[in-house]
């Protein structure tokens, strides 16, 4: 949280207390959010009176959130009574910066309100209390987020992943790559190339008109529909499973794996991006941190988890896969390359 402790402060403070009071400032930064704090003072700072009137909120309720987040970090008091963005919160929440942070505010703010609920009782039988993507497709606002933040993840990674990954082929289908920042890279790294996107329906939109901007409307194919029974089609040369198997368990993974082989042409390759529950050495504490908590949250909401390396291999030997690597792309994100073996 962006709470400046000096390192004496910091060493008496107790742990669950500074938890306490993060969990509430992350809670407060996604009410300003929603009423429009932030985007109200990305031109300059104002009167509360004047953001009140802008936000249309109530002088004293505003003038309460407005104090905390003060304290939180997410504004400075600017003179005559006035408050501004702070500089971290003009760097990481302008929705306008294309690496803008504001998505994910809002996408976890739903999911960690709404979804965590049913946590202890995820633990207690091992089973997911919701259905994520059920959820979400009832939800046009939160998904729009959920989208565009993993387009954000992307934008930077698809390009180094596309010259990083193998030689794709001829025909890629990429699988759950509904914002098509993965296809479009492999297809602009690949002059040759087509590919064909499949995805949940209303996760295919934003990736439509991204393929429109790019030009590649005759290169990409988008299919529309759910893994579990989708015609993924045969003769693909690679199948792309971009942050995917975290949300299933074994059995979903084994089986998706199964069909994957099936659209396949001989010797067709299967490249895996995820971060691996074996973590690269010297991954920083926040980020460790970060991907344990995601785990929990996939475990509670999907029946997923963050899986380890050896697990998807053994899955994918299962399928018929060989010639397993393991390749660095950024950070703690691997890839997993597997060629179909000839049966
Ligand atoms: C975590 S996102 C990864 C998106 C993209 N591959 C990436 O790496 O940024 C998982 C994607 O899989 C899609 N997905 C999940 N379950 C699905 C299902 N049963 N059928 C079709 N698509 C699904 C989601 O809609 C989402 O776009």
């Amino acid at each position: 949280m962006p709470l400046y402790l000096d390192p004496e402060e910091l060493r008496g403070a107790p742990g669950p207390h500074l938890d306490l009071i993060g969990a509430m400032a992350f809670r407060a930064a996604g009410a300003a959010q929603r009423l429009g704090v932030f985007e109200a003072l990305m031109p300059g700072p104002l009167g509360a009176v004047d953001l009140a009137a802008r936000t249309g909120t109530d002088l004293a309720g505003l003038t309460v959130l407005l104090e905390a987040l003060a304290s939180f970090g997410y504004l400075d008091r600017a003179p005559g009574r006035a408050y501004a963005n702070s500089p971290m919160a003009v760097s990481t929440l302008d929705r306008r910066n294309p690496w803008s942070y504001a998505p994910t505010l809002a996408f976890w703010q739903d999911v960690l309100a709404e979804l965590w609920d049913g946590l202890e009782e995820s633990v207690r039988t091992g089973a997911p209390q919701v259905d994520f993507y059920a959820w979400l497709e009832g939800r046009p606002q939160t998904l729009a987020e959920f989208q565009t933040m993993l387009d954000g993840m992307a934008a930077g990674l698809a390009p180094l992943v596309a010259a990083s990954a193998p030689h794709p082929g001829e025909r890629l289908l990429d699988i759950g790559g509904g914002h098509a920042r993965y296809s479009i890279a492999f297809c602009q790294a690949h002059p040759g190339l087509t590919a064909t996107i499949v995805d949940l329906p209303n996760a295919l939109e934003g990736g439509r008109a991204r393929i429109d901007a790019a030009g590649l409307r005759d290169r990409v194919t988008l299919l529309p529909g759910d893994l579990a029974d989708a015609d993924l089609g045969a003769g693909h040369d690679t199948a792309l499973l971009f942050n995917l198997c975290h949300g299933f368990d074994e059995a979903a993974n084994r089986a998706l794996f199964k069909r994957v082989a099936g659209a396949l042409s001989p010797g067709g390759a299967v490249i895996v991006l995820e971060t691996f529950a074996d973590l690269p050495e010297g991954t920083p504490a926040t980020t460790e941190a970060f991907i344990r908590a995601f785990s929990l949250n996939l475990a509670a909401t999907q029946g997923g988890r963050i899986h380890s390396f050896a697990e998807i291999a053994a899955w994918l030997s299962g399928a018929g896969f060989g010639r397993i690597e393991r390749r660095p792309a950024d950070g703690p994100n691997e890839l997993l390359v597997a060629r179909l073996e000839a049966t």
